[in-house]
């Protein structure tokens, strides 16, 4: 394996900012350093690569990337899915049981850990908390638990049930796995399309009530509560949400949280043109929930970025709006969102998209830095002065349902080296 040497960037980290190169060897970091890389040409046993005007960082993590295989690989396979999530930074990513079959038991987990052998980031696999995601019957956890799983959750639905909710937390505090939650009643939300407020009423489509979300995240802060488990509630978007997980972090409750960032960036005002590439679950919300979805990110109530990347075939999305899937792709465009939209440091950032999910996945020995001597070499170099625009037909993933189609976005991915390979090299995926 060639050593590797980032040349003239800043190095951010949890530890702050400073300028240093870093040498790669074997997988790991070799030496970091301002100078190390003086004088530096690439040769056959060391590639150069420049960093000159931009940050190194610690790889980026996903919590919620819907990768959709077994079984929808029109919309998205492992391959494509990390290839895409390589070009937007992120070097882990946490791929949801909703597949087809679901992730449920060992031996699909076994499976999708194949798939994911040698592809172009680190793919953590989340296992379902009930049996096809039925909401009937705990999975295996134990079982799943034991082979390394972190991370259970039904999403694209929550567990209604909430005596399954709170078997289920009570399982989890012994095994030191997290629940990751889809806060939805499915009875407040039934046959809604879109978020219920002002615009949904114009527009005359059936909407979904905050409160759908909200009681849901009410109910498992209290079976947190009552079990000592711990819940991550997955993409929080509403202001009621975000002030209820404060308050539960402020009583010592374990409780994390997730946005996305089509929840601080679009409003339910994006529906007007009855564009299914807008449907999405939860839904787009109001103004005001936007605003607290960022204020929330500003004051570290929610503790990460999640894309909720979700392709869909052309297909099937491209339907009418009540009849369109919910989702939209979220992995190549997260990082330039968070930079453009948000009005936070750069340090700041990265804490939301790397190493706090890092925590959340359990896999911050390997993932979200520091960039320390003898540290794993999962890194990403970031221009963040690099202006671009959306254009789907560029977009790695095998789906084309990205709401951003032409919007300019500043910053970018220049490099992503994973255990001491690059897989994206000046904005090139290399696999
Ligand atoms: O919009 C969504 N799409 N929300 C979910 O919870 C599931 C996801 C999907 O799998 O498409």
């Amino acid at each position: 394996m060639p050593e590797l040497l980032i040349v003239g960037g800043d190095l951010v980290d949890e530890s702050g900012r400073r300028r240093g190169d870093v040498l790669v060897r074997d997988g790991a970091i070799a030496a970091v350093g301002e100078g190390i890389g003086d004088g530096a040409a690439a040769g056959p046993n060391v590639t150069v690569l420049d960093a000159g005007g931009c940050i190194v960082a610690p790889g980026l993590v996903d919590l919620h990337a819907h990768l959709r295989q077994p079984g929808r690989e029109e919309a998205e396979t492992i391959e494509t899915g990390a290839r895409a999530a390589a070009l937007g930074g992120y070097t882990a990513i946490v791929a949801m049981p909703n597949t087809e079959p679901a992730i449920d038991s060992p031996g699909i987990v076994r499976e999708v850990r194949d798939l994911a052998a040698g592809v172009a980031c680190e793919v953590l696999v989340a296992a379902a908390i009930t049996v096809g995601r039925r909401g009937e019957q705990l999975s295996p956890m134990a079982e799943l638990a034991a082979l390394g799983v972190r991370l259970f959750t039904d999403d694209g639905n929550g567990v209604q049930d909430a005596r399954l909710m709170r078997r289920a937390l009570e399982y989890a505090s012994g095994l030191d796995i997290t629940l990751a939650q889809h806060c939805e009643d499915e009875i407040l939300a039934a046959g809604g399309h879109m978020h219920e407020g002002e615009w949904s009423s114009r527009l005359g489509i059936p909407g979904i009530p905050s409160e759908a979300e909200e009681v849901m995240v009410m109910r498992d802060i209290a079976l947190s509560r009552l079990t000592g488990g711990r819940v991550h509630f997955l993409h929080l978007s509403t202001a009621r949400s975000v002030a209820l997980v404060a308050a539960a972090k402020a009583e010592g409750l374990r409780i994390t949280a997730e946005a996305a960032p089509h929840h601080f960036t679009l409003t339910d005002a994006e529906v007007a043109a009855f564009d299914p590439v807008f449907k999405v679950n939860p839904p787009l919300r109001s103004r005001a929930d936007v605003d607290a979805v960022r204020a929330g990110l500003a004051a570290g109530t929610i503790d990460a970025i999640a894309t909720d990347h979700a392709p869909h075939a052309p297909e099937v999305k491209e339907a009418p709006f009540d009849q369109a899937p919910p989702g939209m792709l979220g992995l190549e465009t997260a990082l330039a969102l968070a930079l453009t939209e948000l009005d936070l440091p750069i340090e700041q950032v990265l804490g939301l998209l790397s190493w706090r999910p890092a925590v959340i996945a359990g896999c911050r020995a390997d993932h979200g830095g520091p960039i320390l001597e003898g540290g794993p070499a999962n890194l990403c170099v970031i221009d963040p002065e690099a202006a671009w625009v959306v254009e789907p037909g560029q977009l790695a993933s095998r789906s084309r349902n990205t709401p951003y189609a032409g919007r300019k976005l500043k910053g970018r991915v220049r490099h992503t080296i994973l255990a001491g390979t690059p897989t994206v090299r000046d904005g090139e995926a290399q696999q």
